[in-house]
């Protein structure tokens, strides 16, 4: 009988998201092998080879690439940390997939997909959220709807890794977090034209040891189909209500509001899905790979069904293993114009002036 060989796949930088991804790979054991982990703390990369039950530990990862050979690498390190893996990977044309943001540095990001797509290799970042069921809808309504607004709010609290709290490590909240509602605003929307940003700082009391980046930013964004729209991101939250994250596509007779990878409510009249029934148990029943119920006023709910994650993880995966990048939602060089949004709004705030999408991104 003949036997298939699994796609040989490892990690750098065994920290939270890493965690998260290998929580998905234990799923992918038919096709994939997990050869290799990587953390400059060795205890935590042998944490992971522990949970996987395989895997070799590693504290340099030229090393593990030598030894384990690897089809594919799972980049998972802080944003501040992004080039000289890369480079590597590039070198030696192992597929990779690298986690948001992609560099604080558009320069060197820009020079790296193009030395990537040179090499031929499948890229993909990690914005799971493209791999969401409300995508779709949320585009039909796109289409369907003359959009004017879009105004997104993301207000949080402070993340406990160290880093985080730094600007200059982060990129700051924007950059490093806020990335996935500019991402999905691009995705499901359109493209930026010019953002004008405003930041503040020294509000929090109290904040943690080495606290130092924006208390809250508000970007006004112009979008190159003629819309505006307001993007604000705030980390001063301490808890109950004033936690926040939507973002709301208002036309002239209805808006939709998504809550990323939780749900997506269309409310007036003419939105509301004709085929949407109300089965008793709160108005909700499932359809295809998505939730809808239809309230009573006036409104169409849509919930996250399944594991958008996991989807993202395993589509990079099975691309790397055909050598076919076009199933991949977040390819490098579109991840790249994510990032361009979000460090153009940086720009904005240290000079007080608009700053346009584009001009960061000549040269690609
Ligand atoms: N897609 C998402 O929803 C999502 C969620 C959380 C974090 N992230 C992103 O993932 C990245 C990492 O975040 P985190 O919270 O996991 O950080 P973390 O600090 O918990 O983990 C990062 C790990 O990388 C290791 N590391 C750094 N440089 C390394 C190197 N050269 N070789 C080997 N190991 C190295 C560190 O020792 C650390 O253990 C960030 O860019 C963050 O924005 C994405």
């Amino acid at each position: 009988m003949e036997t298939k060989s699994k796609a040989r796949l490892a990690l750098i930088g065994c920290g939270g998201i890493g965690s998260y991804h290998l929580g998905h790979f234990l799923g992918f054991t038919d096709i994939i092998d997990m050869v290799g982990f990587c953390d400059l703390i060795p205890e935590r990369a042998q944490a992971f080879s522990e949970k996987a039950g395989c895997g070799a530990v590693y504290t340099d990862y030229k090393k593990m690439l030598d030894e384990t050979n690897p089809d594919m690498v799972f980049v998972c390190i802080p944003p501040y940390c992004h080039g000289e893996v890369e480079y590597e990977l590039i070198k030696r044309k192992i597929h990779f997939f690298v986690e948001k943001p992609l560099s604080l540095d558009i320069e060197q990001a820009k020079d790296i997909l193009l030395k990537s797509e040179a090499a031929g290799i499948v890229t993909a970042s990690g914005f799971q959220c493209r791999y969401s069921n409300l995508v779709e809808p949320n585009i039909e309504y796109i289409k369907a709807n003359k959009i004017f607004f879009v105004s997104c709010e993301r207000m949080g609290g402070i993340p406990m890794v160290e880093w985080w709290r730094n600007k200059e490590l982060s990129g700051g909240q924007a950059v490093e977090q806020t990335i996935h509602q500019f991402d999905i605003i691009r995705y499901v929307f359109g493209e930026p034209d010019t953002v004008f940003s405003m930041n503040t700082t020294g509000l929090i009391d109290n904040p943690p040891e080495g606290y130092k980046t924006d208390d809250l930013s508000v970007t006004c964004v112009k979008f190159k189909n003629g819309a505006v729209g307001t993007i604000s991101t705030g980390c001063y939250v301490e808890g109950g209500d004033a936690y926040d994250s939507k973002v709301v596509f208002s036309s002239s007779k209805s808006r939709a509001e998504l809550k990323i990878l939780g749900t997506l409510k269309i409310f007036g009249e003419t939105a509301v899905k004709k085929d949407a029934e109300d089965k008793g148990e709160g108005g909700f029943v499932v359809k295809g790979d998505g939730g809808i119920g239809a309230g009573s006023g006036n409104s169409t709910v849509y919930k996250q069904v399944g594991d958008a994650g996991i989807l993202c993880d395993l589509t990079f995966i099975e691309a790397a293993i055909k050598g076919d990048p076009t199933l991949v939602r977040s390819p490098y060089r579109d991840a790249l114009r994510s990032l361009a949004f979000t460090l153009a709004c940086n720009q904005s705030m240290e000079s007080g002036l608009p700053v346009r999408i584009d001009d960061l991104l000549k040269g690609i």
